[in-house]
Parts: structure tokens; C-alpha cells; sequence
């Protein structure tokens, strides 16, 4: 079975898109292995828009087959993305399919999926409906992407508080603060109340990386492409490393190493 890693957040606009499509590129990337990315952004979703794709197939096609599939028949099922190697599977294509789409559904297309590929990489839209839920469930990791605006950082809070509640384990979770403003003033007070919040508050997490905002983003999304690609030293990139580390995707140097990971990196790049 692959290892699946849901990409979620209770706020929207904070990149969960951008990381998840980062982070499927980067695993590709670095291991060679089968990736795919589901976008369980309902209704419509991000994915395929964000890389420039046709909907050629979409989850409704998998919502309507109510079988087993074989390795040929998922194949068919997906749609490659060629400069990243990646295979995707983009949101609904008729608003119609919804009532027709249940946990059951969900359960079964993540199930099938990693059957065959390494890395199954789950977008999700902000909510928790029955189908987040069931992709956290099924996940090896979740990732949360929060800014550092208050309310995002006290709702992926609760938000992390509620999936420990879902019996997700700590270790199993992780975060991504996204689009730290520029001032090194302000972000020397924001790296401790965060850490506070994320790690003192309630049971710490596995905590992850720091993305500075930057308009390099914006205009590589623009251009449908990938930071991870096309600026491997860009602090988008390493964090992305981060991240594969901290899931064990890549390897870790020492424990230390990990633990200090999350510090080491924001002096890095504010330092
Ligand atoms: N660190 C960053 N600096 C600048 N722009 C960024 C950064 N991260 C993401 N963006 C841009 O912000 C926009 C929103 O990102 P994205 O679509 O990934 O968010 P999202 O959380 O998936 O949103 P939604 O809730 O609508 O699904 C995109 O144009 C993206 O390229
Ligand atoms: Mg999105």
C-alpha cells in the first residue's frame, strides 16, 4: 500500500493547493516512484486549473465506477502531468455528481489508488466534511497549511486540536505556515507565539517548515508551473525538503536534527 498525505487547512487561500502540487512534484522528483494527486476540493477544485489541464477525466468518472479496478483500467482513470511525472485526478466535473459522492466513495478511490501508486497526495477544500475526514482517516501524514493571520492561526489550531481528538497521532501531523510577511521585526514575535500555540498549547506537533510570501509563487503558478522545479534554492523548495524529512520520504540526519528542524530552517531564511 502507498503512503497517503492530506494536504488540509480551515482557511482558504493559505496554499494548500500550491503545497500539495509542490509536494507531489517533489516526491516524484527525488524518489522516481508512481505519485498521484486527488483533488478532494469540492466541488471544483484547484488542481487542474493551477497546472493549465483539461479536465479529460475527473473524480466523477471515479465516483460512477462502483467497482474494482484493475492497474489498466485506474490508468485510464488519470490524467499525466508530463513535466512533473505526476498523474492527477481533478475534482468533480458536474455539480450533479455530489449527491452521488459519500465517504464510501471516498474511501474507495483512496484505497484503489494506493494500491498501485507509491504516493497518493490528497488536496482538500476548507471543511470537514465526511470526505476530509475520511482522507485524514486513511493518511499516513496531515499537513496543515496556515498563515500567520490570527484567525488562520487559531483555527488550524483547533483545527489540529480536533484531528488529535480524531485519534490522528501527533507525530502524524504536521504544519506549514505559509506567506510569513517580510519584516524580520515582526517575524522574530510571530516564530514564538506560533511555536507557542502549535507546540505549548495542547499536544505539541511535528512541526514543520516556514515559506516566506514572495510574488515568485504567484507568477510560477501563473506560468503553470512549479517553485520546487524551477527554484530548488528558493525557501518554498527547501521547505518542501523539510517536509519530505520530516515524513521520511528523504532521510534524516539525526533526531536533533529534527527537532531543531523547524528553528534551524527560520533562522535560515530570516536569520
Ligand atoms: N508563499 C507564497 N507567497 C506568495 N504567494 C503564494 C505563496 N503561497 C501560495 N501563494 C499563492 O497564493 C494563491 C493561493 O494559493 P492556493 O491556491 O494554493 O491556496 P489554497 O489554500 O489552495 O486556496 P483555496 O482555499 O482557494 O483552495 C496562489 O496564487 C498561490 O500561488
Ligand atoms: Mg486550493
Amino acid at each position: 500500500m502507498g503512503q497517503q498525505i492530506t494536504i488540509s487547512s480551515m482557511k482558504g487561500g493559505v496554499g494548500k493547493t500550491e503545497v500539495a502540487i509542490n509536494l507531489a512534484a517533489a516526491i516524484r522528483k527525488v524518489t522516481g516512484k508512481r505519485v498521484v494527486l486527488v483533488d478532494f476540493d469540492i466541488p471544483y477544485g484547484g488542481i487542474a486549473p493551477a497546472l493549465g489541464m483539461e479536465k479529460s477525466v475527473t473524480l466523477s468518472d471515479w465516483i460512477r465506477t462502483r467497482r474494482a479496478l484493475n492497474e489498466v483500467q485506474m490508468e485510464s482513470l488519470v490524467i499525466r502531468h508530463e513535466k512533473s511525472g505526476i498523474d492527477i485526478v481533478p475534482a468533480i466535473a458536474d455539480a450533479d455528481d455530489l449527491q452521488n459522492f459519500d465517504e464510501n466513495d471516498a474511501y474507495r478511490i483512496l484505497e484503489q489508488l494506493s494500491s498501485v501508486y507509491d504516493y497518493v497526495i490528497v488536496d482538500t477544500g476548507v471543511d470537514l466534511s465526511t470526505i476530509t475526514k475520511t482522507a485524514i482517516q486513511l493518511s499516513n501524514y496531515v499537513l496543515i497549511v496556515s498563515t500567520t493571520q490570527h484567525v488562520s492561526v487559531w483555527n488550524n489550531h483547533q483545527y489540529k486540536e480536533d484531528l488529535l481528538k480524531m485519534g490522528i497521532t501527533h507525530d502524524k501531523i504536521g504544519l506549514i505556515l505559509n506567506q510569513v510577511p517580510n519584516q524580520k521585526k515582526t517575524n522574530v514575535d510571530l516564530v514564538e507565539t506560533i511555536l507557542n500555540v502549535y507546540q505549548n498549547n495542547g499536544k505539541s506537533i511535528r512541526n514543520t517548515s516556514y515559506i516566506r510570501f514572495d510574488e515568485k509563487v504567484r507568477k510560477t503558478r501563473d506560468k503553470k508551473s512549479f517553485m520546487y522545479l524551477d527554484y530548488p534554492k528558493h525557501d518554498f523548495s527547501e521547505a518542501v525538503t523539510e517536509l519530505m524529512k520530516n515524513m521520511g520520504i528523504i532521510g534524516f540526519t539525526t533526531e536533533l536534527d529534527m527537532r531543531t528542524g523547524w528553528l534551524a530552517q527560520f533562522k535560515k531564511v530570516f536569520g
